[in-house]
Formats: structure tokens, C-alpha cells, sequence
């Protein structure tokens, strides 16, 4: 019963089958609310999640207005039934941590100096939660910016690597989240090379990083042609049926 659980067992796996070097299986889709000016759905493995962007709008509160650019304004929000337990509702540090993060990666990429006095709003709602929700959620949200018609350098993808059972792992899952040893979430821009999120929770040696680091940009370069796949079948849904001219 005080057996260790294994995170890789002796074939090199992971808990769910996974190669260490293996992201979860990625869905994401443009345009999926009526109402909101852009939005975009992901589901990433077992996680599920909404994002929706209002704006450039009027500034609330007023106070907050920059006269020289758009604010980004993110509110991340697990649903009350998205986890094990009952998530209680309302803003709290770690919601209040990742709205912040998520909305610093966004300024980075938006064009906010095209729109001075407004706001930009963007509302990520984690639906089912399963470890990697910052990520996924800042990758739901780029798109759902992006299909807002706001323009922006590039669309932002976002992936965690991280360490379980000694080994650097790719995409860290719930069990690997909470008895590993690391958690990295990265997200990167590939038009510019910049990484516009890096947090760390645990330990890594200095080459476990660089190896980490790495993985995580290269599943952001994966991921990010899912984004980019997500758009054009939005606006260009018709890609088969062939007229060529
Ligand atoms: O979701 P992410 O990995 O970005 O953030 P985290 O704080 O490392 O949380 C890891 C996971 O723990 C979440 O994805 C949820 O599955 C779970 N969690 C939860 O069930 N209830 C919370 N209040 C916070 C996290």
C-alpha cells in the first residue's frame, strides 16, 4: 500500500501510455460563440476550455484607460464542476495569478498602440480541468483573439515539460502534476523566438531545464500549426472539393 507509484515504468512510458517526449491529444476550434467578438474552444487531453474575447472596448473601470494603448484584461475561471472536488466560485490567488500571466503573454503579441483608451477582455472558462489549464488556456485565448479580428504579431502557443520519476517529460498530466518532481509552462512566439511565459514549480537541474525548455518550444512550434489550422478552417472551411481557380 506505501509502494511508490511509478510515473514511467520499465518500458519508458508514462502513466497514460505517453512517451516522455509525447504532448496529450489537441483539439482546437475557432469561433464558437455568437456573442463574443472572438472565442475558441481547446480540448487537451482531459482538460476542456472556452475562451472568449470582447473588444477593443470602452475601458472599465474608467481609471484603468491608457491613453497611449488597449489594455488586456484576462479573467481565468475554473467552473465550479471542473475538477475533483467543487471548485467554490469567485476569483482567488491562483485564478488572480493566471489571469495576470496570461494577460502579460497577450500584451506581448497584441497590437495594443492601434487601439489607445480601450479594452481588450478576454474570458477563459476551464470547463473540465486536468492539469495544464494555464496552458491550454492561453492557447485558446490567442486564437480566440485572433479570430476577434485584433491584430497581433502572432498567435501564442503554450506547453509545460517537466520532471517525473527523474526523467524531463513533455506535457506534465494531473498524477505527473501532483507527485512529480517539476513543472515548467512555457509559452512562445515563434514569428519572434520570445518566450512571453516562464514559470517553475519544483526543481530542475540546469541541463533538466535546457532539455525542458526545448521540448516545450518544440511542442509550441506543433501547436501552434493546430492554432493556425483552427483559424483557416474557420474562414476557409471548404478546402476540399477542389475549385482550384
Ligand atoms: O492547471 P495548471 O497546471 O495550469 O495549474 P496548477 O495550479 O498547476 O493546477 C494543476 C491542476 O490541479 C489543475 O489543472 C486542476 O486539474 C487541478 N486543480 C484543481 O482541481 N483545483 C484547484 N483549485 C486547482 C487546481
Amino acid at each position: 500500500m506505501n509502494e511508490k507509484i511509478r510515473l514511467i515504468n520499465d518500458d519508458g512510458l508514462r502513466v497514460d501510455g505517453r512517451k516522455p517526449d509525447e504532448l496529450r491529444p489537441i483539439k482546437i476550434e475557432a469561433g464558437v460563440l455568437d456573442n463574443a467578438d472572438g472565442s475558441a474552444y481547446v480540448e487537451w487531453g482531459n482538460n476542456k476550455v472556452i475562451a472568449a474575447v470582447y473588444g477593443p472596448r470602452e475601458v472599465q473601470p474608467k481609471y484603468l484607460q491608457n491613453s497611449a494603448k488597449a489594455i488586456v484584461q484576462v479573467n481565468y475561471n475554473m467552473a465550479a464542476f471542473s475538477g475533483d472536488d467543487r471548485i467554490r466560485p469567485g476569483p482567488n490567488r491562483r485564478a488572480t495569478e493566471i489571469s495576470k500571466i496570461t494577460a502579460e503573454a497577450l500584451e506581448n503579441v497584441i497590437l495594443t498602440n492601434q487601439f489607445p483608451r480601450t479594452s481588450i477582455d478576454v474570458f477563459i472558462e476551464i470547463l473540465e480541468a486536468d492539469a495544464g489549464t494555464r496552458c491550454a488556456g492561453l492557447t485558446a485565448a490567442s486564437v480566440a483573439v485572433a479570430d476577434a479580428g485584433i491584430p497581433m504579431i502572432d498567435l501564442v502557443p503554450s506547453c509545460a515539460a517537466g520532471k517525473a520519476d527523474d526523467q524531463v517529460v513533455l506535457d506534465v498530466g494531473k498524477l505527473e502534476d501532483n507527485i512529480g518532481q517539476a513543472d515548467l509552462p512555457v509559452a512562445y512566439v515563434p514569428r519572434t523566438g520570445e518566450i512571453v511565459l516562464l514559470q517553475m514549480d519544483g526543481h530542475l537541474t540546469r541541463d533538466e531545464f535546457e532539455k525542458a525548455l526545448n521540448m516545450a518550444i518544440e511542442a509550441c512550434k506543433d501547436i501552434h500549426a493546430l492554432q493556425q489550422e483552427a483559424l483557416k478552417s474557420r474562414y476557409s472551411p471548404q478546402k476540399e472539393g477542389g475549385d482550384a481557380e
